[in-house]
């Protein structure tokens, strides 16, 4: 089987904490691109498989392959190499707070092990990307939870990641802007980024006609 960039393929994978399998054979296959909702209920494993893909809960059995990287082989030291060549975006957004928009988004370049030419271009261009170049100069408290949402999501894609995982994005955000946030990402799988959401609620799958894994 093929495993080009941007692709998500997993094959009877098994995951867990101890000896509890949360994640049981579970099989899926993402082409470059699409958008796919990870759903079920609290509780289901949706943040677990966010983290397996991520690096953080190890693969158990059979097989697993994200931007393809062979998460069987995966050893500690190419877990960096392979968180970045994914972004990631939290319900609680996870920005720091004495941070302008525009340094939230700039921080990890400049901290980021490999470089990055001109942090700072790049930072004020994720931010026009995600509709927010005129905010770049205030702090999290000036900016609604959408707009935060949508700083973080910059942040998340200004290393040009070909995968963004989001791991309910939109759980703390009103109905607008949980459209908008979800306009933006299927924006972002148009342009040829894979997005995975993981989400339970039913706001973000009405009206959703692309891939869904049901966990
Ligand atoms: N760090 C952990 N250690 C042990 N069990 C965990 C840990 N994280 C989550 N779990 C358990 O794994 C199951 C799936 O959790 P999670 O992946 O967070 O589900 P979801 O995101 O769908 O709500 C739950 O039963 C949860 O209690
Ligand atoms: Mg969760």
């Amino acid at each position: 089987m093929e495993h080009p960039p941007g692709s998500v393929v997993l094959q009877d994978a098994v995951a867990g904490y101890g000896t509890r399998k949360v994640l049981d054979r579970i099989t899926c296959s993402y082409v470059p691109g699409q958008f796919v909702m990870v759903t079920g209920a609290s509780g289901a494993g949706k943040t677990t498989f966010m983290r397996l893909l991520y690096g953080v809960v190890r693969l158990r059995s059979g097989e697993g392959f994200v931007d393809g990287i062979d998460l069987r082989r995966l050893w500690p030291w190419q877990v960096s190499g392979l968180r970045r060549r994914l972004g990631f975006v939290f319900q609680s957004y996870e920005l720091l707070p004495h941070l302008t928009a525009l340094e939230n988004v700039r921080l990890p370049l400049e901290l980021a092990q490999w470089s990055i030419e001109s942090p700072e271009d790049v930072a004020h261009q994720a931010l026009r990307r995600v509709g927010l170049a005129d905010l770049a100069d205030r702090r999290p408290d000036h900016l609604s939870g959408g707009q935060q949402q949508r700083v973080a999501i910059a942040r998340a894609i200004a290393h040009q990641p070909r995968i963004l995982l989001a791991d309910e994005p939109t759980g703390n955000l009103d109905t607008i802007a949980t459209w908008q946030v979800l306009d933006l990402l299927a924006e972002l799988s148009e342009d040829g980024m894979t997005v995975l959401l993981a989400t339970h609620d039913a706001t973000a799958l009405q009206h959703f006609d692309g891939e869904v894994l049901r966990l």
